[in-house]
């Protein structure tokens, strides 16, 4: 393989420049031309590319969001429109692709790869870290620690003013952010979609930490849960306990940032491990870390398995609540 484009899709995550820049470096030095395709699926259809040198990924690893930018593509989503994209990609010389993102990059990708044998592996990049295959997503730390920063904050006012708080997280249906940010942030509960609150029993322990003098407390809520968000589930609660409530929703705040120092070491291997993958003869794959080995799972599975919970973190947010 002599010529591979590479490309970010889907929501952005802080780690996706530090992927691109190491995917484009390890291209380079294993003597491959690089060719970098702007806003996604979207790119491949406006034939929006760009030549990448080791200069043009230079001093962007700290960089948040993604220099090639991003987009959902609806018109990708159709036969036709990936007709049209491998068209022009073959048009451009580029034999294949690494992809950088999430769930919906992958099932985009798997189309390529069912319907044209193009040949594409992706690396798990999406701050919801509900990617089946690796452990962790590029970007999810950096997310949980944004979140965490706001809920320390929350804290200080809660406490403040003895107030009840509702902390809404992003996560799409899945509840990664919303339990390791409650856990960090020595939240009472958290509200996950994987699941069922029982909110009469809540209001009984409501009522039992306020008997004992605890009168700031914080909820974390994922934006998938089963009661409909935040603002649904504080009304609920308020019905069972007439407790007075604010509610924040943290919102995209979250997509944005300088990477950890975690996320930039996981995009770097990631992105190394997939361009040295692809020139293997890799196909239709996810690139991840599971438990510090680098691993490819079929993107089949990587999106339509669900990747589960860390059970124990949730137990360990109810015996912590005290
Ligand atoms: O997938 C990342 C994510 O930020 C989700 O957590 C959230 O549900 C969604 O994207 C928001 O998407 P958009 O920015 O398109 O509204």
């Amino acid at each position: 393989m002599k010529h591979i484009g590479i490309f970010t899709s889907g929501g952005d995550a802080p780690g996706m420049n530090a992927c691109l820049r190491a995917a484009t470096r390890k291209a380079l030095a294993m003597s491959m031309q690089v060719t970098g395709i702007r806003y996604g699926y979207a790119g491949m259809l406006s034939e929006s590319m760009t030549p990448l040198t080791s200069l043009s990924v230079s001093g962007i690893i700290q960089e948040g969001g993604t220099i090639l930018k991003s987009s959902r593509c609806l018109e990708f989503k159709t036969v036709e429109g990936r007709k049209k994209a491998v068209e022009n990609l073959a048009r451009h010389g580029i034999e294949g692709l690494i992809a950088i993102g999430g769930n919906g990059t992958a099932q985009g990708a798997l189309a390529l790869h069912v319907e044209h044998s193009f040949p594409i592996v992706q690396c798990a990049s999406t701050i919801d870290n509900d990617l089946y295959g690796t452990d962790f997503t590029i970007g999810f730390d950096t997310a949980v620690n944004t979140a965490l920063q706001a809920i320390d904050k929350i804290r200080d006012t809660a406490s403040s003013h003895e107030r009840v708080f509702f902390v809404e997280v992003m996560g799409r249906d899945a509840g990664h952010i919303a339990l390791h940010s409650a856990l960090a942030g020595g939240a009472e509960a958290a509200f996950l979609p994987e699941t069922k609150t029982d909110l009469d029993c809540l209001a009984k322990k409501i009522a039992a930490w306020q008997s004992l003098g605890k009168q700031s407390l914080i909820f974390i809520v994922a934006e998938g849960e089963e009661e409909g968000g935040a603002f649904v589930l504080a009304k609920k609660i308020k019905e069972r306990t007439g407790m007075e409530y604010r509610v924040c929703i943290l919102g995209h705040i979250q997509r944005g940032g300088m990477p950890t120092a975690r996320d930039r070491v996981l995009a770097t291997r990631l992105g190394a491990a997939a361009v040295e993958a692809l020139v293997r003869g890799a196909r239709g794959v996810l690139v991840g870390d599971v438990t510090g080995n680098i691993t490819l799972t079929p993107l089949a599975e990587a999106f339509s398995r669900k990747k589960a919970l860390d059970s124990s973190l949730a137990a360990a947010i109810e015996e912590m609540a005290g």
